[in-house]
């Protein structure tokens, strides 16, 4: 599969006014499933889960839905930036699991918080959900249409994932981060983002039931086809490949060089595709958010929850320059350049 950040939608700034992420949260399930858990479900070991994925751990929701990680999350980055529920006039939710395809799980966030100013919607980008969402808010705000908006990526992957297939079900976890975006108030910034899909890779990822194309019956559930299912060495080899280009391409037309990155936020698929990542940019690993050990692959909660972890451990100080990078189903991609 071939793909380049050429046809990449470059969102660089005209005319937009200066937008900030002013705080961050997250939101995870109390239970945990780790590989020894594993070991009792499905015929894999220890070993073969680190040595491949440098997975641990992941944590799965006991009985919540997706609304109610995203809430969490959405609590935390209002707190973080000092601003009460009432004020927020944009909620936007990346998730592709949703708690119902109907209502959106915002119209769940925004009673849940008390938003009660706030339009919303939801928006589904795979893997790049939030990066997506995040591009979404700070078009909005920095075109003056709301003055605010909370982006939150948050996925149940638990509810996709196929626990007697070995090969996925020790790669993801449930999880929700969340950002809250605003007019600057310590000289941070937003810089730059790029998005792009490329629909020839649309079948590498996919759960082939449960959707228009092919409605749940009792036949699509017993062949267990409303789980995903994936090419997984393709989108190995996709993922490495793009996620040097996003952060390349975001630094070179802004500027700036790999030495002027304190921190990349990369998705958390693999810890192989961020140590082959990181070595392609000539970037420590040391400089390279990494939670994905404890939390697995989360969809469109990777991000913002490897983000808030980052901001909460002082990985991530005022000044500092951060990019983030997503890539995943779709396949889609995206990048963003922030002066914090
Ligand atoms: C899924 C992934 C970890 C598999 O690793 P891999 O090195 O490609 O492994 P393979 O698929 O080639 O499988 C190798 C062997 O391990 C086996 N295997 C797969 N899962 C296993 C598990 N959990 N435990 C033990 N063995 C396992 C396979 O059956 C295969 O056995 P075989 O050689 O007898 O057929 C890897 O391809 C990957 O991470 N891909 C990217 C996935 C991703 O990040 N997706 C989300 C993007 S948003």
């Amino acid at each position: 599969m071939q793909t380049s950040v050429d046809r990449d939608w470059t969102i660089s700034p005209p005319r937009l006014r200066p937008v900030a992420v002013l705080g961050t949260g997250s939101g995870v399930p109390p239970r945990t499933l780790t590989n020894a858990d594993l070991e009792g479900m499905v015929d894999t070991t220890d070993e073969w889960i680190v040595t491949r994925t440098g997975i641990r751990e992941r944590r799965l929701v006991d009985g919540q839905a997706t609304s109610d990680l995203a809430i969490a999350a959405a609590e935390q980055a209002l707190l973080a930036a000092g601003v009460e529920a009432d004020q927020v006039e944009l909620i936007l939710v990346a998730t592709v699991t949703p708690d119902e395809c109907c209502p959106p799980v915002a119209c769940r966030v925004q009673a849940a918080l008390g938003a009660h100013r706030a339009a919303g919607f939801d928006l589904s980008a795979a893997c790049s959900g939030f990066m997506n969402a995040l591009m979404t808010g700070h078009r909005l705000v920095g075109a003056g249409a709301f003055a605010n908006c909370l982006v939150i990526g948050a996925d149940t992957m638990s509810a996709l994932t196929d626990y007697e297939r070995r090969d996925m079900c020790v790669l993801f976890g449930d999880a929700a981060g969340a950002t809250y975006l605003g007019e600057p108030r310590d000289g941070g910034e937003i810089l730059d983002q790029l998005v792009g899909i490329d629909g020839r890779g649309a079948e590498m990822i996919m759960a082939p039931a449960g959707g228009s194309r092919r409605p749940a019956t009792l036949e699509t559930v017993a062949r267990r086809e409303h789980f995903l299912q994936m090419n997984g060495k393709e989108v190995f080899k996709f993922a490495v490949q793009k996620m040097p280009e996003i952060v390349e391409t975001l630094l070179g037309r802004n500027g700036y060089s790999i030495d002027d990155l304190t921190l990349l936020v990369p998705h958390q698929a693999n810890l192989r595709i961020l140590e082959a990542g990181a070595k392609r940019l000539g970037l420590p690993l040391e400089r390279v958010m990494i939670n994905v050990d404890r939390y697995g692959n989360t969809a469109s909660g990777s991000v913002p929850l490897a983000l808030d972890e980052a901001v909460r451990t002082g990985r991530i100080r005022r000044g500092d320059l951060v990019c983030l990078a997503s890539f995943g189903g779709g396949l889609s991609w995206a990048g963003s350049l922030i002066r914090w």
